[in-house]
């Protein structure tokens, strides 16, 4: 007891320092929040490492921290790793303690749905704290999918991304969304439909595992797009997670859009599961979007 009551003494006298110096001589101490859904599957990881990565790069003067919305992924990497991932209201907390000030919070999502939602409410709720615990400024930036400027610039990465598939006209590119079927947020999947539409007609196909379009929907519109007989099966999210592996490309899941396309007589399917955050455009991308937001908040 008196080891617990000694190092709890010590830690009060190491923490009141630090804290009365951020707050006392008003210093700027600025950190970016990386907010991710999360994922459980180690090699998925990579994919949020990888724009974690990148922005402590760019952004060497800000302190770079990562929390993940999911509890259920929370708390299955603390059971199985032993790692704890605080959830965005826990890397806030932690963050105004160690006296930074200036907060920008940048989600990973997709995007402006549901997560996302609860995303900004956190940050407002800090954002219009005053006082002790509060920061100066807390900003959050948008998701990928975020208007038509958003669609058209995911576009824009997905065409480089499949730049030599698609030279071959007969081939057709599959994305799985992840979707939302309550929110208005979901029809930014058809606007970046358009979007592909406008740079490379009938050759994308994009579809959502819990919402609309659904994998039907795209073989309508693959049965209106007779030229197409290979497909590439890719995952239109952050992280190739579970839903990527088991419901995109599931082998042995009967109800896999692997499976349902093959059993709807397509032979010829490749699949390419690597995550879009892996990708060295769509981390431009989300640093391209933070200097945005920072020099829109300088201007203001
Ligand atoms: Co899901």
């Amino acid at each position: 007891m008196q080891k617990i009551i000694s190092a709890f003494i010590l830690g009060v006298f190491i923490l009141i320092p630090s804290v009365s110096f951020a707050h006392g001589n008003n210093e700027s101490k600025p950190a970016i929040l990386v907010v991710s859904f999360g994922t459980s599957l180690p090699d998925a990881r990579q994919a949020i490492n990888n724009l974690v990565y990148n922005v402590k790069n760019e952004f060497p003067g800000s302190e770079v921290r990562l929390a993940f919305t999911s509890n259920i992924i929370r708390r299955k990497i603390l059971k199985e790793h032993g790692e704890s991932i605080p959830n965005p209201s826990q890397a806030l907390a932690q963050l105004n303690d160690e006296g930074y000030t200036h907060v920008t919070i940048v989600p990973t999502h997709m995007i402006p749905g549901e997560e996302f939602d609860e995303v900004c409410e956190v940050a407002s709720a800090f954002g219009s704290m005053s006082g002790k615990f509060g920061f100066e400024s807390v900003n959050v930036c948008s998701p990928f999918l975020n208007g038509v400027k958003g669609c058209e610039s995911v576009a824009e990465i997905l065409m480089k991304r499949f730049e030599s598939q698609l030279k071959d006209k007969e081939t057709g590119i599959i994305l799985m969304g992840h979707g939302t079927p309550e929110h208005f947020a979901n029809a930014q999947y058809l606007q970046l439909q358009l979007a592909l539409n406008q740079r490379a007609y009938g050759r994308f196909f994009i579809g959502t595992v819990e919402s609309a379009p659904s994998i039907n929907d795209v073989m309508a519109e693959l049965k209106r797009n007779p030229g197409i007989k290979k497909l590439i099966l890719s995952p239109l999210m952050i992280v190739a997670g579970d839903h990527a592996q088991n419901d995109l490309a599931g082998k042995d899941d009967p109800d896999s859009w692997l499976n349902i396309l093959k059993s709807n007589g397509w032979k010829n399917i490749d699949t390419y599961l690597v995550g879009l955050g892996e990708d060295k455009n769509m981390a431009h991308e989300l640093l391209r979007k933070i200097h945005a937001l920072n020099e829109s908040e300088d201007s203001k």
